[in-house]
């Protein structure tokens, strides 16, 4: 059994691997420190999943008290670490830059640190960047080897940064290690934060929905499962052999949606669910100018990640829509 340390276990994502990888065979113990940036009942119910299962331990601890996290790190000795744990969302990081400051450039500090003190039994780190670093990037589809210098939020910045570090970390002291460029990732039990979620409380609520960029940004928007598929293979495969044991892969969807296209998958289902009648879906879309901030369009190169791993996601948007809408229905109980 593989002893696996997951930071950002109450998260979207981390309870997801956490879950994935406590079924295969593997010890996890996922840490967190139950933040309130979003609805804390939803991280509380993603752990009571998690701690179901009997090879899942949960530890609640801030990343950026480093003698916690060692401390941590001396007690269970794990042979790979996840590191999930961040403060994300790019419109927060304008009005709240502190709290990725904490999180993202300390916190991951210390998760470097910690592994460069556990290098006796550390065989890798793999941890969460974001697609967010590529920036006003107008090259598509992103790939891997783009220039990132130029991000357009302070959440990318740290993103960026903490990638800067890893590298530095691996090439000083050969730790083998793994980051993964994430592209707007959806799902059952997802973010509260993230536009699809809002829109589907919005338009439940009969409230009208703002479509930036007059609905023309496009996101590669990635299915849960399929991310955390891709992170498990991460954690399972070999790091490239070279000068710095350090690589960066995209891990997206290769198929851009617009968001009015987005939109309307969500409104048909929520119309099927009798959640929304047909004749007020046209009343409840505005169409906005451009944030800042934000980017016009995100879309995944797959290629490189594909070709170390032979893997590629897949879930199509509406099926993986179909799923995140079953689960809001019975966590909110909205039954008709
Ligand atoms: N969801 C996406 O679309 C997306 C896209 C790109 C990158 N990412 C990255 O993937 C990772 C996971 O994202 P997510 O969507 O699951 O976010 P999330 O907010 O659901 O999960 C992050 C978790 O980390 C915890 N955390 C934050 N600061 C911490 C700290 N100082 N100490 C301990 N725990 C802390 C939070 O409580 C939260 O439970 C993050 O690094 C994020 O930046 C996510």
């Amino acid at each position: 059994m593989k002893r696996l340390l997951v930071t950002g276990a109450a998260g979207f994502i981390g309870s997801n691997v956490c879950r994935l990888l406590a079924s295969e065979e593997n010890y996890v113990i996922g840490i967190d420190n139950m933040n309130s940036y979003y609805d804390l009942d939803l991280k509380q119910y993603r752990l009571r999943h998690l701690q179901a299962l009997p090879n899942f331990t949960f530890r609640k601890l801030d990343i950026s008290n480093k003698e916690a996290m060692m401390a941590v790190m001396e007690e269970f000795r794990p042979t790979v670490v996840i590191h999930l744990a961040a403060q994300a969302g790019v419109r927060y990081s304008i009005d709240c830059p502190d709290a990725y400051m904490h999180s993202n450039m300390t916190g991951f500090f210390n998760i470097l640190e910690a592994c460069r003190y556990g290098k006796d039994y550390v065989e890798k780190l793999v941890f969460a960047s974001s697609s967010s670093v590529y920036g006003a990037n107008t090259k598509v589809p992103y790939a891997e080897s783009d220039p990132v210098d130029q991000p357009v939020s302070f959440y990318a910045a740290t993103k960026k940064s903490n990638e800067l570090m890893a590298f530095a970390y691996a090439k000083l002291y050969k730790i083998p290690t793994i980051g993964l460029r994430f592209f707007t990732v959806y799902g059952p039990a997802g973010r509260p934060d993230m536009a699809y979620y809002k829109f589907t409380n919005r338009l439940i609520n009969k409230e009208k929905i703002r479509l930036y960029n007059y609905g023309h940004c496009k996101r590669d928007f990635t299915y849960i499962d399929d991310i955390s598929k891709g992170i498990a293979l991460a954690v399972k495969g070999s790091v490239p052999v070279q000068d710095v044991p350090y690589e960066i892969y995209n891990l997206g969807n290769h198929q851009p949606v617009d968001l009015l296209e987005f939109v309307q998958t969500l409104i048909s289902l929520l119309v099927e669910h009798h959640l929304v009648e047909k004749e007020e879906v046209d009343s409840l879309i505005e169409l906005a100018p451009m944030q800042p901030g934000d980017v016009v369009e995100t879309y995944a190169d797959m290629t490189k990640f594909a070709n170390q791993y032979h893997y590629h996601p897949h879930t199509e948007l509406k099926d993986g829509l179909r799923c995140f809408m079953e689960w809001y229905i019975d966590y909110y109980g909205l039954h008709k």
